[in-house]
C-alpha cells in the first residue's frame, strides 16, 4: 500500500461532484465513495480503511484487484506497441482469441472483440439478423444487456423503458421459483410453464420473423436467477425448432464467476451442456482491467460471413492492452486454479454460511446462486415475500460499509460477489459482517 493522504480523498470527492457526470443517476444526490487502491478482495480509502470488496465492483473483479500477472502483462505490452488498428494483425489478439476459443469448446470457431459487453450484444444481435435474414430479438423482462441501442432495448428492467428507440424487439418472462409468474409450486413446474409461455410467444409473434433468442444464463443484475431443471435445454430445443438463433449473454455470469469458465458448461444450469449460437463476454475475461467485451461466434455463423461483408466494426476492436490483460487473466486463472477456488468456496463456505444467516434473518427470504455469484432476496415478511423497502436496503448499505464490507445491492438484494480468488477466512470475516448488519437493521 503506497502512502496515503487523506487530502487527497478529499480531492477526489471534490473533483468529482464538480465535473464528473455519472451513469443512471439524478446528479444531484450523490455522494461516491472514493476508492484509493486495492489488492485482492480488498480496497481501500484514503483514510486507510480497508474494506473486502465482496462486489468486484460491477462483479467484474474475478481474479481480483491488481494481479501482478495482469498488470505486468498490460505494462509488457505497453512497452511493446499500445495501439493497432483492428484490421491489422496482432500477436497478443490471436493469443487472447485462441485461449477463449480453447475455453468455449470445438462448436466455435472465432472471436470478435468489442470494448464492452453492451456492444458485443449489439454485434452478435447483428451477426444472428445477417444470417437469418429475420428482425425479431426475444429476450426477458428480468434482464439486463447493456447500454447501447438493441442491447438496452433487449434488457427488460427499467432502463430499457426511457431508450426505446430500437425496433423488433419482444419480451418474455423467464423462471423464477420464487416470485413465480406462473403460478408454479415447483422448479420443475416452473421450468416446463415457462417454457410453454415462450413457445406462444414465439409462435405469436411468428417464427420465421424472429432472428434470436437472447438470454443471460444466469440473469445477474436481475436477482442471480438459477434456472430450474429442463430450462435451457428447453429454450434451446425451441430456438432448433424455430430456426432461431441462442445468445448466451454472459457478460456477468462467464471467466470463472460460477465456478465453471462459462456458466452454460456447469451443472448448476442444466444436466449437461446447452451449447448456444453465439456467446457474449466481458468483465471477467480480463476483470475490467482495461475495457474489453466479444462475442464468440460458432463456426457456422462465422462461415456465413468467409464470403460476405460484416458490417460492423470498432477502432478499438482487439486493442492490444486490452489483450494482453486477457492472455494475462486466464493463464493465470488457469494456473492459479482461481475457476476451481470459485467452486468450492461457494460450495463449501459461501453456500452453507448464507444458508445459516438465512436461518437466522428472517429478513432472508431466499438465498440462490453458485460458486462466487449469490444473491439475497429480501423480504417484509417471509409469508407473503413482499420486498423490502429501499430505505433498508439503504441502511443495510451503510452498516455493511462501516463495518468494512463493499456491498452490491440492487432492488430489493443484496448480491454476494466477491472476487474468484475469495479465501475461505476472508468468506468468514464477510459473513460475520453480514450477520451483524441484518443484526443492527433488525434492531
Ligand atoms: C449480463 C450483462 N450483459 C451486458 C452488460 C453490459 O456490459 P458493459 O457495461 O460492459 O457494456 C452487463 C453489465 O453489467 C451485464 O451484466
Amino acid at each position: 500500500m503506497t502512502d496515503l493522504n487523506p487530502a487527497d480523498g478529499i480531492l477526489a470527492h471534490d473533483l468529482d461532484r464538480a465535473h464528473v457526470f455519472h451513469s443512471w443517476s439524478a446528479q444531484a444526490a450523490l455522494n461516491p465513495f472514493v476508492i484509493a487502491g486495492g489488492s485482492g478482495s480488498t480496497i481501500w480509502d484514503y483514510d486507510g480503511k480497508h474494506y473486502l470488496d465482496f462486489s468486484s465492483q460491477l462483479v467484474n473483479t474475478n481474479i481480483g484487484h491488481q494481479h501482478p500477472a495482469v498488470v505486468n502483462a498490460i505494462k509488457a505490452q505497453a512497452d511493446l506497441l499500445t495501439t493497432v488498428a483492428p484490421a491489422h494483425g496482432n500477436l497478443a489478439r490471436g493469443e487472447a482469441a485462441k485461449r477463449i476459443l480453447g475455453l468455449a469448446g470445438p462448436r466455435f470457431g472465432k472471436v470478435f472483440f468489442t470494448n464492452g459487453g453492451a456492444d458485443a450484444n449489439e454485434n452478435a444481435i447483428r451477426m444472428a439478423r445477417l444470417t437469418t435474414g429475420r428482425d425479431k430479438v426475444l429476450s426477458t423482462y428480468r434482464s439486463y444487456h447493456g447500454n447501447t441501442g438493441a442491447a438496452v432495448v433487449a434488457t427488460g428492467d427499467w432502463r430499457r423503458v426511457p431508450n426505446e428507440f430500437a425496433r423488433g424487439h419482444v419480451h418474455f418472462f423467464g423462471p423464477f421459483s420464487y416470485r413465480t409468474e406462473f403460478w408454479s409450486d415447483s422448479p420443475e413446474q416452473e421450468s416446463e410453464r415457462a417454457l410453454r409461455h415462450l413457445e406462444r410467444v414465439i409462435q405469436s409473434e411468428g417464427p420465421s420473423s424472429i432472428a434470436v433468442i437472447l438470454l443471460e444464463t444466469i440473469p445477474g443484475t436481475a436477482g442471480v436467477l438459477v434456472p430450474p431443471p429442463g430450462y435451457l435445454e428447453g429454450v434451446r430445443a425451441l430456438a432448433d425448432r424455430y430456426d432461431i438463433v441462442l445468445i448466451f449473454d454472459e457478460v456477468m455470469c462467464g471467466f470463472g464467476r460460477t465456478g465453471e469458465w462459462f456458466a452454460w458448461q456447469g451443472s448448476a444450469v442444466a444436466e449437461s451442456p446447452v451449447i448456444p449460437d453465439l456467446i457474449t463476454f466481458a468483465k471477467g475475461v480480463n476483470s475490467g482491467y482495461v475495457p474489453v467485451g466479444g462475442v464468440i461466434i460458432s463456426e457456422s455463423i462465422a462461415n456465413a460471413f468467409e464470403h460476405e461483408v460484416f458490417p460492423g466494426g470498432l477502432t478499438y476492436s482487439g486493442h492490444p492492452l486490452a489483450m494482453a490483460s486477457i492472455v494475462g487473466a486466464l493463464d493465470a486463472m488457469e494456473s492459479e486454479g482461481i475457476v476451481r477456488n470459485a467452486a468450492s468456496v461457494g460450495a463449501e463456505h459461501i453456500g452453507p454460511g448464507l444458508a445459516a444467516l438465512a436461518e437466522k434473518h428472517p429478513m432472508i427470504g431466499e438465498v440462490r446462486g453458485v460458486g462466487v455469484f449469490w444473491a439475497l432476496d429480501l423480504v417484509d415478511d417471509p409469508a407473503t415475500r413482499a420486498p423490502i423497502s429501499t430505505a433498508v436496503i439503504g441502511q443495510l448499505k451503510k452498516e455493511l460499509k462501516t463495518r468494512g464490507l463493499l456491498p452490491f445491492a440492487a432492488d430489493n438484494r443484496i448480491h454476494v460477489v466477491p472476487p474468484c480468488i475469495v479465501t475461505p477466512d476472508e468468506v468468514a470475516q464477510a459473513l460475520d459482517i453480514y450477520d451483524e448488519a441484518f443484526t443492527a437493521v433488525t434492531a
